[in-house]
């Protein structure tokens, strides 16, 4: 999948105090794109690490001006960056710092790419989130396709002499719920790459038993060059309450599939342009990854952001967009997604295991147009029961995304229930899974 760095925003911007970088244009974390991922390009395009000084762990500047700049966490859930900083900082004894590249949604390639085109700027934002939290230990859970090019880096900063804390490189496991970050250290600690559903989030209670910061590799990424280029400069991209750029995966029915990098707030329509347009007239758009919602065509003139697809009842996710073109049947496309997310419950718990089978069962036979009408009545109930039900949150996301699909395609599923479907094409898939 193509790295393209999307001119989202205005390009004219001027130059930042060392000239190397725009100061408020495009491409951000994406700046290496076309220099290549080692140290002297790394270097050339967004120059040295600020030394920042602390008396006392807690009061570490970076996390007031992460604070100021008002990053949220990028790995699915925007949870602000500064809030989890500040609490490992003021944790007692020894920290950890994870980074987790972990990326196991399988239409999702953003931080695969980061990692391989920018692996420097990731380390930079290990090292500087472990300055700030005070880490003593700093792990990095790789996609193993992208632990390579990670482990290059690291060996590359010991030649150049590059303080800081060395990360360790753990290979992630690939099932789906294996990036959830209590399933992360479970991974790092035990080897097992299931979530716990313990009480105490990681930042009390992580690896080994110590407070650890949890933190995406693309929040990282952007971390760095909120330390660099200070908070003003991150705002000076993206919306008010959600300031910056992030990355987001174009796939489906776009010209060109590939990570682009976009100004938060950018349209959903911008988006679809910058990878090219459609290629076929679009049904509905998947956002946020499998584990996403739907939103219908009308969303095109939307924030491709958590508060534009709010009232759609969407959220940007692990930032993937896929357009499904009018071919496919979004009936046919959810029940494929149904049976996938639940073959991928970790199987841990009740109502995660058998509640979602029989959720994809039921989505299964409303695609194959053998559900009774009282059918899709039993299959929201059965939605409301696996709600919150799990130890992490598998089902309430698999439950979220049958929701979108009975909504956007409501027509279409009132059809099936008459034992008819409109798609001229059903047996296609824009998402890349096998018929149920
Ligand atoms: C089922 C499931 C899968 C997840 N997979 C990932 C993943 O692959 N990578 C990731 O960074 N976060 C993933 N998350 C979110 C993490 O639990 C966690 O919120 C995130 O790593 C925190 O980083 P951030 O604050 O920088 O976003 C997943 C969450 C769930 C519920
Ligand atoms: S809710 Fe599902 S995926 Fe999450 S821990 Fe329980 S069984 Fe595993």
């Amino acid at each position: 999948m193509s790295p393209r760095a999307a001119a989202l925003a205005a390009a004219d911007a001027p130059r930042d105090r060392d000239g190397a970088m725009p100061a408020t244009g495009l491409p951000r974390v994406l700046a290496t794109a076309s220099s290549g991922p080692g140290l002297v390009a790394h270097l050339a395009a967004h120059g040295a690490l600020p030394a920042f000084s602390a008396t006392r762990r807690a009061e570490h500047p970076l996390v007031d001006l992460v604070e100021q700049s008002g990053l949220t966490g990028r790995g699915g859930a925007g949870f602000p960056t500064a809030r989890k900083l500040a609490a490992v900082a003021r944790a007692r004894g020894d920290t950890v710092v994870v980074a987790n590249a972990t990326e196991a949604e399988p239409v999702s390639a953003k931080d695969k790419v980061l990692c391989r085109l920018a692996p420097h700027l990731v380390l930079d934002g290990v090292q500087l989130a472990a300055e700030a939290v005070g880490a003593t230990r700093a792990v990095l859970v790789a996609h193993p396709t992208v632990s390579g090019v990670l482990g290059a880096a690291i060996a590359e900063r010991a030649r150049h002499g590059l303080g800081g804390v060395r990360p360790e490189i753990v290979d992630a496991a690939t099932h789906f719920v294996a990036g959830e970050e209590s399933a992360v250290v479970n991974w790092v600690d035990h080897g097992r790459s299931v979530p716990t559903g313990s009480r105490h989030r990681p930042h009390e209670r992580g690896v080994g038993g110590r407070p650890t910061l949890v933190n995406n590799v693309e929040t990282l990424a952007h971390l760095a060059l909120v330390a660099r280029h200070g908070a003003a400069w991150f705002r000076a991209l993206g919306t008010e309450t959600e300031p910056g750029t992030l990355l987001v995966t174009a796939r489906g029915a776009v010209a060109n599939p590939g990570v682009y990098e976009a100004a938060i707030g950018s349209r959903v329509d911008d988006v679809v342009g910058a990878a090219g347009g459609h290629v076929a007239t679009p049904l509905a758009y998947l956002v946020g990854g499998y584990f996403g919602t739907w939103i219908g065509t009308e969303g095109r003139e939307v924030a491709f952001s958590r508060q534009g697809l709010a009232p759609l009842g969407a959220s940007v996710g692990a930032g993937l967009l896929l357009a499904v073109p009018t071919s496919c049947c979004g009936v046919v496309e959810t029940a494929r997604l149904a049976r996938y997310l639940a073959g991928q419950s970790a199987g841990q718990c009740g109502p995660c295991v058998f509640g979602l089978r029989a959720i994809a069962d039921e989505v299964g036979l409303l695609a194959r147009r053998e559900l009774a009408s009282d059918g899709t009545a039993r299959l929201r109930r059965w939605l409301g029961e696996v709600d919150g039900r799990g130890a992490c949150a598998h089902p309430d996301g698999v439950a979220r995304l049958v929701r979108s699909a009975l909504a956007v395609f409501d027509d279409e599923v009132q059809r099936h229930v008459n034992r008819r479907c409109s798609a001229p094409r059903p047996e296609q898939s824009a998402l890349g899974l096998p018929v149920t």
